[in-house]
């Protein structure tokens, strides 16, 4: 059971949601965080919170509103009052909604992605997205994939995660992932807008992107995707019944 929640889907009540266990899982884009959190989620029977794609569904929800980026206010309103929905499908991946229209291929956009990074750097956008994203946390479990789950969002768990690979791998797999989706793109480009966004996240002041104290880091560059889930699999001590 995978199950991306929409906000209107109230924590339980009467439940002590710290209890609630979860496994983050940080990074930067192309490291493999995505794919490996949908199986993990898959595989453990958690819930899925793909963190990265509500600072895409603001920065789209920007662009569609013409609202400039260094419009703090208007971009936070953005944030706090994102119309979305996330339906899981059959086969893992989830549809986005944002005002009732599937934005799937919009949100992965190089435009999207660079004013995507511009927003995160925003700290009231980080805060209005803050509680919704704690929402996720529900029984049976959650698998949180982003850039500060562990450092920020979900500090209280103990399956903290993060995972990286070379900026080359990384660009290699978007361009992949993005030909894949019928979206045009240029693999020395996306290296570049990769390589930028890197420095921008890593040093930006509010919850830039560093591996959270005690967290398992792990190098995928050379590591297929079975060795990786595997890895965090051992980490978290599950045991696969067979
Ligand atoms: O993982 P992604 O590429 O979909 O993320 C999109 C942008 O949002 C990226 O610039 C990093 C940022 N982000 C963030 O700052 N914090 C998160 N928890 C998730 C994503």
């Amino acid at each position: 059971m995978v199950t991306a929640l929409s906000e209107n889907n109230s924590a339980l009540s009467g439940h002590n949601i710290q209890h609630v266990p979860v496994v983050t899982i940080d990074g930067p884009s192309g490291s493999g965080k995505g794919t490996i959190s949908q199986i993990l989620a898959t595989k453990l029977g958690y819930h899925l919170l793909d963190s990265g794609a509500l600072y895409r569904l603001t920065a789209l929800a920007a662009l569609n509103k013409d609202i400039p980026e260094d419009d703090v206010e208007a971009l936070a309103e953005a944030a706090l009052n994102l119309d979305v929905v996330f339906k899981p499908q059959a086969d893992g991946e989830q549809l986005v909604l944002l005002e009732g229209q599937d934005v799937g291929v919009q949100l992965r956009l190089d435009e999207t992605s660079a004013m995507a990074s511009k927003v995160a750097a925003i700290p009231q956008v980080r805060d209005a997205l803050l509680q919704r994203q704690r929402q996720f946390r529900q029984w049976p479990g959650l698998v949180a994939d982003g850039r500060d789950m562990g450092t920020v969002v979900f500090t209280d768990t103990e399956h903290k995660v993060f995972l990286t690979a070379s900026p080359e791998i990384r660009a290699h797999r978007r361009h992949k992932q993005l030909i894949e989706k019928g979206v045009d793109a240029n693999i020395s480009h996306l290296l570049k807008s990769i390589i930028e966004r890197d420095e921008r996240d890593r040093t930006r002041t509010v919850a830039p992107l560093v591996p959270a104290e005690g967290a398992f880091v792990i190098d995928s560059t050379s590591l297929t995707i079975d060795e990786v889930v595997q890895q965090i699999l051992d980490f978290i001590g599950f045991t696969e019944l067979k």
